[in-house]
């Protein structure tokens, strides 16, 4: 910390600004924090409830009084940014009020900023997620007021993305707000006048998606003893003339002080705080009198403003060429023993829950969308598109609330499901039958099929129906849980198809939801299913064990419970991997179609929790990760860290179970046509009877020279490059905390390359991760984390996370993995992630008195599949005729020529549900034409003036050709007509494939 503060007055001293001439501008923002959810449920911070846990301002009274107080005097101003709160107060107001409000937007009185449903995470947030949540928000905006708010405002998400800046500037936002990145970064930034910058934030789009960003000093907090909220106790500002007022004057000096750490005449004090606001009133007589009074005094000019205000003022000193900041800002440290990369990994099981809703929600507004909507009374989508939201907020996802607001966001999430299921059985069996006397199959959505309960499918006969929502043919493995091993399967050209089945797992037997659920299931039958794009196809399963079945059944060698030490071999088309017969560890993996050999080891292990040491007394809880050293601790009866193998082969998949410990155990598996390595741990409950808490992590180790070099994905897109021990503005600075200081975001995938060999070890992740790379040649994922101590960040609770049976929380999840050439694994890599992202929805249904021959066994939603960089991320019901369609280019610029070349989409006739008649290009939050955007202008001091223009070629009739160029996402209104007989156009897929 002493370097810091020697290093800060050394840049004062050399760098400071001179101010300009004229009065600063002291922009006072009025605003307060809302976080959308967090020690309190949703509801409880809504209607103040409470009180004992958080003294919070009801949010409920902070827009009833900012919204009067705003009305008395047109000089006062107000910024909002969480929807979620704005959408359930203005549905309880009456018209005189939203008339009221009506006007104050439109004079800018009240101005929404960020505009999303809530302030999102950055670190753990799949782009997907980023878009939807921003998405509801901004639209809630445009169709109530007809505005879209200008900037972005993440003033609490703990470090920040790049991705989350190229989204903005997608979305036609000139600017953003941030403020927690790396202590020693700031410090540097605020003493050489550097917060405010222009961020390059995508190198395949190129400068049209710079962002200028303003990072908030020292947060979003009123300047000290200026908070008038009914939460603080600083006092009033008395009725004294300016000259005489010492408060006044203490406001003045510590304005010009701050004016000269920025570039422009202008400086930003956030006026509010967390929940502020409860009584508006008292914030602004104060401000009303400060405002008079420290305008006498001619130094300063201090007005109501905010922040697309400041913005404005800021960009009309043309005199300024602003510096350029690449990358993104993580990891994120308060201090040196204090870096927020525990959160990363923090519950992992509502992690993992988010990302899965998340591909619930495309697969439900698809169907919805190609059912023509649902009707004015039946179900929708809507629940769960604000549970999906509301679950990104940045203490959410992060896993940083208390746990009963975890278990809130699950609720909300689980309501959202259930209402989806309906939509989804509800057009599946519409566009299944074949005509109007065909029964409706009774479907049902297995929530527990992970852990291998299905009670349709341990009842008896079966059909399933396969739901892809990819844009192109799905072909991959589904394991079904079932009572006996002869089951037979029928694919939906009634041939009949290769079953494996297979004993579970003892490891799955034991999980408490097995057992809480009565699982009847002995077995899996795993069957490879392929699925047209955007459609269906449906499986009968009979498991009546009528012996005439039994010859396709593939068995799979009696299970193999392993006693020599020889070494074990798994092998499909694509790879063999040999695990070591002694330790049970994979050893060696070989790449067969890319001749690729590679030692490769990999090992769970545990980090143990700091509590605490002589250097400081930081614990490792639910934001921050402190290991007590960066030793990894072995699990094992023997400490040896060796797992016991048994091992599983068959034509559709083979496995080697292996198990460290009774909590700790893994499954490797390879399945018959997929090209990459599935390992699957199931970790807990983690034992702390030795009250030590743990962070149990998944190390991958090979020889690659890596050379410090590691990588990783800005929420799911763009590759980061991360050097160890590296901090971009100060290279000479020393990470004080040798693992959790290297730990970054992994949202979908990590991987380290060897450039000289021509090797890339991939890991994509089925939740966002933290991991790193500690020494070169390793790649290392956090799994799971259980904490015995609060980490004084305010949560105060330990992560301790408890699941229903009173013992603590199971974790099942998933890792692929790649290792090809690094040209090959760019490919790989993304086809795999999309697909890990949006596994197909199952849907059963008993097949009791179902004759075949009334429904249609496939249907596809596209007249053809798009090419593989083209990804369909968004088909939504927006009304009887309107359709909102995103596309994405799912391949980077520096990708190999093959794939990063720009793509091309002919959109019309490539529906068969509806036919499209108009396109109309939105930003990206859809909420605004495209040709409406217009962006400020900056320069910079590599002599560009950005944001240049997004010149994108015109969508036009009568093709609708639509191309992309290497990770863009383009925003479409699409007017379609439904009409003739679009549902129930099949086309014959079979074509196709
Ligand atoms: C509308 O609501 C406001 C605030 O709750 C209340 O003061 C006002 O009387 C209401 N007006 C009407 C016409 O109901
Ligand atoms: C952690 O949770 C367990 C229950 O799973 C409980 O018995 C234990 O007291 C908790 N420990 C702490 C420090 O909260």
């Amino acid at each position: 910390m002493n370097m810091v503060i020697i290093l800060a007055v050394f840049l004062c001293t050399f760098f400071s600004f001179s101010l300009q001439e004229g009065p600063l501008n002291v922009h006072l923002v009025c605003h307060t924090h809302d976080d959308v959810g967090w020690l309190k449920t949703i509801d409880d911070y809504y209607y103040g409830r409470k009180m004992e846990i958080h003294r919070a301002g009801a949010v409920e009274s902070i827009l009833d009084t900012v919204v009067s107080e705003l009305a008395q005097d047109q000089k006062r101003k107000f910024s909002y940014a969480e929807i979620a709160f704005f959408a359930k107060w203005w549905d309880a107001q009456n018209d005189t009020v939203k008339q009221m409000v009506h006007e104050l937007v439109q004079s800018g009185q009240l101005e929404f900023i960020n505009g999303g449903w809530c302030s999102n995470d950055e670190a753990t947030v799949h782009y997907n997620a980023i878009i939807d949540q921003m998405s509801i928000g901004l639209r809630f905006i445009s169709s109530n007021f007809g505005v879209q708010p200008l900037v972005g405002w993440q003033i609490d998400p703990f470090g920040h993305s790049s991705f989350q800046a190229t989204a903005y500037s997608l979305m036609g936002f000139s600017s953003g707000f941030i403020s927690r990145i790396d202590f020693v970064e700031k410090y540097v930034r605020y003493y050489t006048s550097e917060l405010e910058m222009m961020w390059q934030n995508s190198h395949s789009l190129g400068h049209s998606m710079d962002l200028f960003t303003s990072i908030l000093y020292p947060h979003y907090i009123p300047p000290p003893d200026f908070c008038f909220d009914e939460l603080c106790t600083d006092s009033p500002i008395k009725d004294i003339e300016g000259a005489h007022n010492n408060k006044v004057n203490e406001f003045i000096s510590y304005s010009l002080n701050k004016g000269r750490h920025f570039k422009t005449n202008n400086i930003l004090l956030t006026m509010g705080n967390d929940f502020n606001y409860g009584d508006a009133g008292k914030w602004y007589r104060n401000l009303d009198k400060l405002i008079k009074y420290a305008n006498e005094n001619g130094s300063v000019n201090v007005m109501y403003s905010t922040p697309s205000l400041y913005m404005k003022y800021v960009n009309q000193d043309n005199k300024v060429k602003w510096e350029v900041k690449k990358g993104d800002f993580f990891p994120y440290a308060t201090a040196p023993h204090h870096y927020w990369s525990g959160y990363l990994s923090s519950r992992p099981g509502l992690k993992g829950y988010a990302r899965k809703c998340n591909a619930h929600l495309q697969a439900c507004k698809q169907l919805e969308a190609i059912h023509n909507g649902m009707g004015d009374n039946g179900p929708s989508s809507v629940k769960l598109q604000h549970a999906v939201g509301e679950v990104q907020h940045h203490d959410a996802i992060t896993g940083t609330e208390k746990q009963h607001v975890a278990n809130d966001y699950a609720k909300r999430l689980h309501i959202g499901e259930v209402e989806c299921r309906s939509v989804m059985a509800t057009v599946l069996n519409d566009l299944a039958a074949k005509g109007a006397n065909a029964p409706k199959m009774n479907l049902s959505f297995c929530e527990y099929l992970n852990i291998s309960v299905c009670p349709v499918t341990e009842g008896g006969d079966f059909n399933m129906v396969v739901y892809n929502s990819l844009a192109r043919p799905y072909t991959g493995m589904v394991r079904i849980p079932v009572i006996k091993e002869d089951v037979s399967v029928t694919d939906p050209n009634n041939n009949k198809i290769p079953v494996q089945v297979m004993p579970i797992s003892p490891m799955t037997k034991r999980t408490p939801a097995f057992v809480r659920y009565n699982a009847q299931a002995q077995f899996h039958a795993a069957i490879e299913v392929t699925v047209p794009p955007l459609g269906y196809a449906m499986y009968t399963a009979s498991t009546t064990g009528s012996k005439q079945h039994s010859k396709f059944v593939t068995k799979s060698d009696p299970l193999h419970v392993k006693t020599k030490s020889e070494d074990v071999v798994i092998r499909n088309k694509f790879y063999q991997v040999k695990f070591d017969g002694k330790s049970g560890h994979i050893k060696t993996i070989t790449n067969i179609e890319s001749s690729i050999s590679s030692d490769v080891n990999q090992q769970l292990y545990w980090y143990c929790g700091s509590t605490g040491d002589k250097e400081d007394n930081q614990n490792s809880g639910a934001y921050v990760f402190r290991p007590n050293s960066s030793i990894v601790f072995p699990f094992g009866k023997d400490n040896n860290n060796n797992a016991n193998i048994s091992v599983i082969k068959g034509d559709l998949l083979s496995e080697v179970r292996q198990v460290y410990n009774p909590w700790v155990s893994q499954v490797v598996r390879l399945y018959k046509n997929k090209p990459s390595i599935e390992l699957e741990y199931t970790i807990g409950p983690i034992d702390i009877k030795d009250n030590l808490g743990k962070e149990v992590i998944s190390r991958f180790s090979t020889n690659f020279k890596t050379k410090s070099t590691f990588y990783t994905d800005s929420n799911g897109r763009e590759t980061i490059k991360r050097m160890r021990d590296y901090l971009p503005l100060y290279p000479f600075y020393k990470r004080t905390e040798p693992v959790a200081g290297n730990y970054y975001p992994i949202t979908s995938r990590a991987f380290i390359r060897d450039e000289d060999s021509n090797l890339q070890l991939t890991v994509l992740t089925d939740r966002a991760q933290g991991g790193s790379s500690l020494t070169d040649g390793t790649l290392e994922l956090m799994i799971h984390r259980r904490l015995l101590h609060d980490d004084s960040r305010g949560v105060f609770e330990p992560l301790n996370e408890t699941g229903e049976s009173g013992d603590g929380l199971v974790i099942r999840g998933k890792h692929l993995l790649i290792l090809d050439t690094i040209d090959e694994s760019a490919y790989t890599q993304r086809m795999m992630a999309e697909e890990l992202m949006m596994t197909p929805e199952l849907a059963f249904a008993p097949t009791d008195g179902l004759q075949l021959g009334d429904y249609n066994l496939k249907y596809s939603g596209l007249s053809t599949a798009l090419p593989d960089n083209v990804h369909l991320l968004t088909l939504e019901y927006l009304d009887k005729s309107t359709i909102l369609l995103r596309l994405d280019h799912q391949f980077e610029s520096d990708d190999p020529k093959e794939w990063s070349a720009p793509a091309s989409v002919k959109l019309s006739d490539l529906f068969v549900a509806f036919k499209i008649k108009e396109v109309t290009e939105l930003g990206l939050g859809g909420n605004v034409a495209l040709s409406d955007i217009k962006r400020l202008q900056w320069k910079t001091v590599e002599g560009q003036t950005v944001p240049s223009p997004m010149n994108l070629p015109p969508v036009t009739a009568p093709d609708f050709t639509v191309s992309l160029s290497p990770m863009m996402i383009r925003t479409f209104n699409v007017t379609v007509d439904f009409s003739g007989d679009a549902n129930l156009q099949y086309n014959s897929y079979d074509k196709m494939l």
